[in-house]
């Protein structure tokens, strides 16, 4: 059942959702060559923590730390380890907070240094992608639509986007119901009304859409080992279109 909620809970999710993405704006000085994805991981915990928040990932099903870094071939769940970012670099910062039991969730490509070409372009279709899937939430539409404009913009831009790793409703639990595919025919699937409350977060690859996960259970890599790059946002349905809610609000 996907949930609707209320106007009082959508006050109570927007510190957790402001809290998530002043993040994003507060690690991107932080992203450049010679830096561990752990140092990374380890700036996000101590800022979550002193502003009030708890790492949503930390311990989710396991997982080891408290921040996705997802960088060149890996599409999502990448764990911060000892690895220096390098020049060329492409990394997706992943973040999720909770505050007062509610979750934010956003993340967004970074480039480390001068992008390449190849890399330049998976980050801006990806990220358009996501605007473009925004672009279409209303009360009315369908999650067919989100879906629809999401794949054929992507493909026509000479991309593919990944199947088996989804957007998703949002609040109290980290993930449910209902999941937001990023592909997918307009009209069709469940219908968009006021109050609920879900992310898009296309996964974009510059060559094959095939994924596969490695060994350590959940770092997911392209198959041909092809650049990925993916954009996330949390937001509402409103009367009249969305309204994003991981949004900064520093001074
Ligand atoms: N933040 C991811 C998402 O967008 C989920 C990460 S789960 C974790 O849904 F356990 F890997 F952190
Ligand atoms: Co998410
Ligand atoms: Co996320």
């Amino acid at each position: 059942m996907t949930q609707i909620k209320t106007p009082q809970e959508i006050e109570q999710m927007r510190p957790a959702c402001h809290h998530a993405a002043n993040t994003l704006v507060m690690i991107e000085e932080y992203i450049k060559p010679g830096v561990t994805t752990n140092e990374i991981n380890e700036i996000v915990h101590d800022y979550t923590i002193q502003h009030g928040g708890i790492p949503a990932p930390l311990n989710y099903h396991g997982f080891p730390k408290s921040v996705c870094t997802s960088v060149n071939h890996v599409v999502c769940h990448g764990i911060p380890c000892d690895k220096k970012l390098k020049d060329g670099d492409i990394i997706n910062v992943d973040v999720t907070t909770i505050i007062n039991g509610w979750h934010g969730d956003t993340s967004k490509t970074f480039y480390v240094g001068e992008p390449k070409i190849r890399a330049e372009k998976v980050t801006e279709v990806a990220r358009k992608a996501l605007e473009l899937g925004i672009s279409v939430v209303k009360p009315g539409a369908t999650l067919g639509d989100i879906g629809h404009v999401i794949q054929q913009y992507a493909e026509a831009e000479k991309c593919s986007v990944v199947r088996e790793y989804c957007g998703h409703g949002i609040g109290r639990v980290f993930h449910e119901e209902p999941q937001i595919l990023h592909y997918g025919k307009p009209n069709t699937g469940l219908i968009l009304k006021k109050g609920m409350v879900f992310t898009i977060e296309p996964m974009v690859n510059i060559g094959r859409a095939a994924v596969k996960v490695l060994g350590d259970k959940w770092t997911v890599v392209t198959r041909d080992k092809s650049l990925s790059a993916q954009f996330e946002h949390t937001m509402v349905v409103t009367d009249d279109g969305v309204e994003i809610l991981t949004l900064p609000n520093l001074l």
